[in-house]
């Protein structure tokens, strides 16, 4: 699915880049993308997927977590 319609990027173009650089800001994802913010309407959008995809990251590969909720 196209999230930038400025830039023509799609949410598997912004998981990619959070995964491959592990990318914490926005401005991170559309420099390695090549590309910068237009009209900036997508951010929201491409924020939500970095959380998604830096978190189910963050999960998969923490593994104190589980043993830290334990009793
Ligand atoms: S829709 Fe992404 S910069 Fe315009």
């Amino acid at each position: 699915m196209i999230v930038c319609s400025c830039n023509v990027l799609s949410d598997q173009d912004v998981r990619s880049a959070v995964e491959a650089e592990r990318t914490h800001s926005i401005s991170q994802v559309y420099g390695c993308l090549g590309c910068s913010a237009q009209c900036g309407r997508c951010a929201r959008t491409i924020r939500r997927i970095m959380d998604e995809s830096l978190g189910s990251t963050h999960a998969a590969s923490c593994n104190g977590c589980a043993r830290s909720l334990q009793p």
